[in-house]
């Protein structure tokens, strides 16, 4: 089969008619208790509409002591089921396949809107947090790997297709994973492996707790994009380790301190990296706008899924276009 940016791809049972993606981008369009509200369902539907392969809805916290922003959306209690469900039918309806990002903001959420002290594998104050955080306790940490289990569950149960769990951008997963902010001394610190520790039962919960073909995203922290931080030589090492426990798709992100950068594809180099080792699709995203760019992506083998961030949310129709202008292709 000839790849292409519109040639199909299956992730388990769920075939994908494209390999455009928008990436999770949180609106402030959920309503101040996180559920959905219509504004946010049709922020959504048109792009799916257009010809967006996949949706990754914005990220939804799974408890409200990991909640980053006012009118984020959650996934915390079963209240909120029904209005994700309107949110997943309506994309249904316009033909598209849609996934949650579940997400917990550890030390980077404020004490100001969470009410608590933030939690976080140490008390070390995050790059781009506020508070000095709580070190979380053994107990805690199970709290939170039930918390991720449950919030999948309630989204396959509003309709989703897959979920992804986010490791990056300097959430809680990428503070675990990151030496810059996890000093811990017992078994979810030290070595890469006890980093990674709270990633992988995360992942082995939601992998027992949902069907055995319901599709499990992970979006890995690849780069701190800082002194002493995560590098890319540590990308292509949890990316194997996160294929072995059952992950479905590797997504590509990076930045403790936030995921912008400068160029088109300015992550790619990750991908170049991770893509070789794994035999799963590799999804990157990070600049991209030229539809030729990112169909160069997929036709050279370097990602199976390319995120269109910001050039989707500027132009709703960026894949009518771009299926124009690739006609070529079809
Ligand atoms: C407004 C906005 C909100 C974002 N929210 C999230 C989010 O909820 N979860 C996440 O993993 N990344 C988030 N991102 C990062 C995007 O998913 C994406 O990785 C980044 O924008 C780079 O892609 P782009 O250059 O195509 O926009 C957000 C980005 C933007 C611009």
């Amino acid at each position: 089969m000839v790849r292409h940016l519109f040639s199909t791809i299956s992730i388990r049972n769920v075939e994908l008619p494209n390999r455009i993606v928008m990436p999770p981008m949180a609106t402030s369009l959920a309503a101040e208790d996180g559920k959905v509200t219509p504004q946010l369902i049709k922020h959504y539907t048109l792009r799916a509409q257009a010809s967006v392969g996949l949706i990754i809805i914005e990220h939804a916290y799974v408890s409200l002591q990991g909640r980053v922003s006012r009118r984020q959306l959650g996934i915390h209690s079963d209240e909120v089921i029904p209005g994700m469900k309107e949110l997943t039918q309506s994309i249904h309806s316009a033909g598209g396949k849609v996934c949650l990002q579940i997400s917990h903001g550890g030390s980077i959420c404020s004490k100001d809107l969470i009410k608590a002290q933030p939690l976080g594998p140490s008390s070390i104050k995050h790059p781009a947090g506020r508070d000095i955080p709580k070190e979380m306790s053994r107990e805690e940490i199970k709290g939170v790997v039930s918390e991720f289990c449950k919030a999948a569950e309630r989204a396959k149960e509003a309709g989703f297709d897959m979920i992804e769990i986010h490791g990056a951008h300097g959430f809680l997963l990428n503070q675990f994973f990151s030496p810059l902010t996890n000093r811990r001394s017992d078994e979810y610190g030290g070595s890469r492996s006890s980093r990674l520790r709270l990633s992988i039962e995360i992942i082995e919960g939601i992998r027992s707790a949902v069907d055995e073909d319901f599709p499990v995203l992970f979006r890995l922290g690849g780069d701190d994009r800082m002194y002493g931080g995560l590098t890319v030589d540590d990308a292509h090492w949890a990316a194997l380790r996160l294929v072995r426990c059952g992950v479905d798709v590797i997504d590509l992100s990076g930045g403790l301190g936030g995921y912008d950068g400068q160029g088109q594809g300015y992550f790619v180099y990750l991908a170049e990296a991770v893509k070789p080792v794994v035999d799963i699709p590799v999804m990157i995203s990070g600049g991209i706008r030229d539809p030729h760019f990112a169909n160069s992506l997929i036709e050279e083998g370097k990602a199976d899924l390319v995120g269109i961030g910001r050039a989707l949310l500027e132009d709703p129709q960026w894949a009518e276009k771009a299926k124009a202008e690739l006609a070529i292709l079809q």
